[in-house]
């Protein structure tokens, strides 16, 4: 077999197309689902194709048998997952991303829970899937400028995970180019960024508040591992899972949440048919379902504003997922 050792990207200077056939294609999802849970159709076969050409063409190997094989045996396997993950996985993303979702969370669930636990002054947001950074930073500043000078009496943390490294590195560099900023209002960017040559930074103090991990939502283990959260945003990834993983990632979540936490997910997602137990709440925008108890698990939802343990009465509006 031909020494699938990868060598120095961009040496071959090859430019040749390579063809994956049904076969390869077959294997290469399989492997991709099994890892990650990202689902690829038969239809998408050439977008895999045209992403995974560039890797072995970095690698120097022309044929797809030799990266399935580079892939699931040997040393560089770990490295090279995480070189496949930053090739194939859709990174779009932007501040203040879907903003009635994003009010419905500052002035609803935010202000909510900051009665609520104000008596502990403890608050944990999960960004799952945050991509380069731009959630994660957004929910940071939204807290930020509504805690105001009581941020300090607070322990805020807002962690932000995703599978690619590579867009977690620019999440935790917390520096921006201009298309970054689109859509921002301005007063919000002259608040919380500073300009340097070409780029926006982060303000310091809200990047104090965010903390990033490199996370695979197929893992349950290292989803266990995170603790409970209030309020969890997973937005525009789990388009990409099928059926089973969607549920297996809900399910995760729902125990994750602490009993009266928020899960907020994308305008194209749902979680109709899951059968996990959340009813959606606030407006049809805001895309926020409220964590119900699990049947028969004697454990008791709380509303905003309750002190933890105690039983809340059920939410006017909200509607079982
Ligand atoms: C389209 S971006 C969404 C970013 C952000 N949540 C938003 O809505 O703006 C999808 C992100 O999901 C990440 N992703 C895909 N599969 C994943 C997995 N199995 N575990 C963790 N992150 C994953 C990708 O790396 C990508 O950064």
């Amino acid at each position: 077999m031909p020494d699938p050792t990868p060598r120095p990207a961009g040496s071959s200077g090859l430019s040749k197309e390579i063809p994956m056939s049904a076969e390869q294609f077959r294997k290469l999802r399989d492997i991709i689902y099994q890892r990650a849970g990202i689902t690829f159709t038969e239809s998408k076969k050439y977008v895999l194709e045209s992403r995974l050409c560039r890797r072995l063409q970095e690698l120097e190997i022309d044929d797809y048998d030799q990266y399935i094989a580079f892939l699931s045996t040997g040393p560089y396997q770990g490295d090279e997952f995480n070189e496949l993950f930053n090739k194939i996985t859709i990174n779009e993303t932007s501040f203040f991303r879907n903003p009635p979702q994003l009010d419905a969370f500052e002035k609803e669930t935010l202000a909510g829970l900051l009665a609520a636990r104000a008596s502990h002054k403890r608050l944990r947001v999960w960004s799952a899937a945050c991509s380069s950074g731009e959630e994660p930073y957004t929910l940071a500043m939204q807290v930020h400028r509504t805690l105001g000078l009581r941020l300090g009496d607070w322990k805020i943390e807002i962690l932000g995970t995703d599978i690619s490294e590579r867009v977690l590195e620019i999440a935790q560099g917390g520096r921006y180019t201009d298309y970054a900023m689109r859509g921002l209002p301005p007063l919000v960017q002259q608040r919380y960024f500073r300009k340097d040559g070409h780029e926006w930074v982060i303000d310091p103090a809200v990047a104090a508040l965010v903390r990033f991990e490199e996370l695979n939502l197929k893992d349950r283990l290292a989803i266990k591992r995170l603790g409970q959260f209030d309020v969890i945003f997973c937005r525009n990834v789990m388009i990409y899972f099928d059926d089973p993983m969607r549920k297996q990632l809900v399910s995760m979540f729902h125990e994750a949440l602490a009993a009266d936490g928020t899960l907020y997910i994308g305008h194209s997602e749902t979680l109709r048919d899951l059968g996990v137990p959340f009813a959606q709440v606030g407006p049809a925008t805001a895309f926020s379902y409220r964590k119900l108890a699990r049947a028969g698990s004697g454990e008791a939802p709380l509303g905003a504003g309750t002190a933890p343990g105690a039983p809340t009465p059920a939410r006017p509006g909200s509607k079982a997922a």
